[in-house]
């Protein structure tokens, strides 16, 4: 009897403090590579294997002995304990929601886009405690993005951002010389991105700003245009998915704890281990499209980029944009606290940006710079209405951006990313074009106005986008 009393004692008292503390565990951990930033930094000759290690990260399928789960913490990128200990490993809806990246980003193979069954519940990460629930009250549901070319796309970002707070700074320094209100009109790269009065005093009215939060920070990641880098989306990624918490955001010197989830295991993911991350994401290729083979492709898909443009959709996916760095350098001097700078660093990695010759997605421009045709601003746009309400499908704000407005989407990819728009429920090109409203209406109803024929010839023309490592369906040559 007391033997029976002492073993229920011992029993709650295990539970009491977390379950993984009390059970061993016979398996190794599934990380086993450990990169080291500032030695890559210094030795150039390291990059091939900073990268394979970034790789095999992304696709190593994490377990409670790297840390995976996070029993007191939320899943949100700021640090935030919960009130009561989680005792699932996984749940759907609040995560951690995957053992690995690639667990998601697999289409068609890893670092790409994902399935519809791959999609994220984005808010409900947060709650505590956790939910089930996927509807809208709770949270914002996301289908898979590619990081295909990603590399390229955060180097136009950073340089972007430098333009308008240059044209910015600009404004301030004449307003302070003349004594007189400046109106400075943003625009980067043929991009718009409103207007900022600036007074002599140095203050701002940045009331008609267009698609970019009041820092001018251009943010390229995530479907409503939050993330300025691989490195910030990576570790808010690492936390909410696996529960594996970086140490450059959760680890001493941020939060005063080493073991910040109190799984067990400290110091989860270092510095070395997310740069490696980043840099795989970076340099992987663009996706690309097929150079036409005769003349008949060659005539049709011609056709498709004029209706294209024409219709106005290029006014958003702008074909591409000319990137002058020829290579990434890790990490992002915008990054914000919690993900490491320039700074907390010995060195920046710089490694040539994978680019190539026609159709190769990221392509050299006759003046050395680099074309990046990812069909996209980098803007956030409202792109639904009353009369058109699909994409205003959510209901929770992210990060103060309206829940009417996300980034241009980057086309570059279609033949590889579908299903399509940012909750994955359209398994056509044809359906996302019609949902277009907002500043798109006029678009769309362009589009609508088309004939047939020449809808299809512009559908065919977008599925080009991606293609080129497969051969065409046969239908595609047929007439019609
Ligand atoms: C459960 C599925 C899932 C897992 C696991 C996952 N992702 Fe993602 N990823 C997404 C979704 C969905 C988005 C789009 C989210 C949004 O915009 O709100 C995304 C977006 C991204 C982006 C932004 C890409 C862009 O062009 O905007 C990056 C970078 C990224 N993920 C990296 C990672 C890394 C690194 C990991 C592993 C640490 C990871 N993801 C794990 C589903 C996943
Ligand atoms: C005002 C800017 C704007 C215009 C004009 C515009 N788009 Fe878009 N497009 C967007 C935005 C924003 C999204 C992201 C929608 C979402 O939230 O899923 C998008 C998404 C898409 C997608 C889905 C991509 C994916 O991977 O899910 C396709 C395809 C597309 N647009 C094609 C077109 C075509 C074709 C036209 C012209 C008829 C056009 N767009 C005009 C802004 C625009």
């Amino acid at each position: 009897m007391l033997k029976w009393k002492v073993a229920a004692l011992l029993a709650l008292l295990a539970f009491g403090t977390g379950i993984a503390q009390s059970q061993r565990l016979w398996d190794p951990p599934a990380i086993n590579v450990f990169p080291d930033h500032d030695r890559a930094a210094r030795n150039a000759r390291l990059a091939p294997s900073i990268l394979r290690d970034g790789e095999l990260l992304f696709a190593t399928r994490f377990n409670r002995l790297d840390g995976a789960g996070r029993p007191a913490s939320t899943g949100d990128s700021k640090p935030t304990p919960r009130l009561s200990r989680l005792a699932e490993r996984f749940t759907r809806a609040s995560g951690p929601d995957s053992a690995s990246c690639a667990g998601c980003h697999n289409q068609p193979f890893t670092g790409g886009s994902g399935d519809f069954v791959a999609n994220v519940f984005v808010g409900a990460h947060f709650l505590d405690p956790p939910t089930e629930s996927v509807g809208t009250e709770t949270t914002n549901e996301r289908n898979t993005i590619s990081v295909l070319g990603a590399g390229a796309i955060e180097m136009l970002a950073r340089e972007m951002t430098q333009d308008l707070r240059a044209q910015r700074e600009a404004g301030r320094l004449e307003a302070l010389a003349t004594s007189k209100d400046v109106t400075v009109r943003l625009s980067t790269k043929g991009v718009g991105f409103g207007v900022v009065k600036v007074r002599p005093d140095g203050t701002f009215d940045q009331s008609q700003l267009e698609g970019i939060d009041n820092d001018l920070v251009l943010k390229p990641f995530g479907v409503k245009g939050v993330g300025v880098s691989l490195r910030e989306f990576s570790i808010a990624a690492l936390n909410h998915h696996h529960g594996i918490q970086a140490i450059e955001r959760f680890g001493w010197e941020r939060t005063g704890r080493r073991d910040f989830d109190e799984d067990g295991v400290e110091n989860e993911f270092s510095i070395g281990q997310v740069t490696a991350l980043t840099l795989f994401q970076a340099l992987l290729p663009p996706p690309s499209r097929p150079v036409p083979q005769n003349a008949a492709l060659r005539k049709e898909w011609g056709q498709g980029e004029k209706i294209f443009k024409a219709a106005g959709c290029a006014d958003c996916h702008v074909p591409a944009l000319k990137l002058n760095a020829r290579e990434f350098s890790e990490p992002n001097p915008f990054n914000r606290p919690g993900t490491a700078t320039p700074t907390d660093v010995a060195g920046l990695i710089r490694l040539p940006l994978p680019a190539g010759g026609r159709g190769s997605g990221v392509e050299y421009g006759p003046d050395g710079s680099l074309l990046v045709f990812a069909f996209s601003d980098l803007k956030r746009h409202k792109i639904c209405d009353p009369d058109k309400p699909f994409f205003c499908n959510e209901k929770l704000r992210q990060d103060n951006v309206p829940t009417d407005q996300f980034l241009t989407a980057k086309l570059w990819d279609l033949a590889l990313s579908a299903p399509y728009g940012h909750r994955g429920d359209c398994d056509t090109v044809s359906e996302v074009i019609l949902n277009h409203g907002g500043e798109a209406a006029e678009s769309r109803e362009r589009f609508e106005r088309l004939s047939d024929v020449e809808k299809k010839v512009l559908v065919r023309f977008l599925l080009t986008l991606g293609a080129s490592r497969y051969q065409p369906p046969r239908r595609q040559h047929e007439g019609g």
